[in-house]
């Protein structure tokens, strides 16, 4: 199964309850957004790799532990991925970011490509693919295309989405069907104007204010 969706606790469908929610001010809602993109980040990194490390403790035990291993890189989708970036910094200090600037046609949805710019050994590296909003897939799967572009093999891409729905889920995987997904949440389906149901309507607006 390359589609996996977090475990919606109690917690987690509180904070989606607050981003879902018109009335949310800007500001609580990059807290909220912030703590799942957080959680996702980390779901995310247990699909890195690491191999047998042994250490020995303060306490002259020793340890059979693991170690990370290969180079990772993030690459955000412009402008709502950006959203996702501190959170890659937070669990890996140095990250290189990447960044592919797509906009969907606001009359057919359909994804523009504007510009990219990808760290130069990205063919080495995995990559987490960021963007918040999965909804007909195009602009994921045009990122993807992108990334394939260079080098980048689909079994070392995680895509990491916080929220996605069936329309785009299957239209990706049809495609990549060796990528990842994370999703916080699998909504139910898209209006006629391509926006997520129940969803939260436009990420990057209520993120950016803009
Ligand atoms: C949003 C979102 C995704 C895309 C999802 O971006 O961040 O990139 O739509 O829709 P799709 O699956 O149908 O392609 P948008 O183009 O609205 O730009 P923004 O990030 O600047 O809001
Ligand atoms: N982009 C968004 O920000 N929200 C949606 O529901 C679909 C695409």
């Amino acid at each position: 199964m390359s589609t996996y969706e977090l475990e919606q606790t109690d917690q987690l469908v509180a904070l989606y309850t607050i981003i879902r929610d018109e009335k949310t001010k800007r500001d609580e809602f990059i807290f909220c957004a912030d703590r799942i993109i957080r959680m996702l980040v980390e779901k995310a990194s247990e699909f890195l790799p690491t191999k047998p490390k042994e250490i020995k403790t303060p306490t002259g035990c020793t340890f059979d532990g693991r170690e990370f291993v290969g180079k990772i890189c993030a690459v955000s989708i412009v402008r709502s991925g950006e959203a996702m970036e501190k959170a890659a910094r937070d669990i890996c200090q140095k990250i290189r970011i990447g960044k592919i600037l797509i906009q969907r046609d606001e009359k057919t949805a359909k994804p523009i490509l504007f510009y990219h710019k990808l760290p130069e050994d990205i063919a080495e590296r995995y990559v987490l693919l960021l963007d918040p909003m999965l909804a007909t897939g195009g602009s994921a799967c045009k990122a993807a295309e992108i990334l394939k572009q260079n080098g980048v093999k689909e079994e070392k891409i995680v895509f990491v989405n916080l929220i996605s729905c069936p329309e785009g889920i299957n239209e990706f995987t049809k495609k990549f069907p060796k990528v990842k997904i994370i999703t916080g949440v699998i909504d139910k389906s898209l209006n006629e104007k391509a926006y997520i149901l129940p969803g939260l309507g436009d990420f990057g607006d209520r993120y950016f204010g803009t």
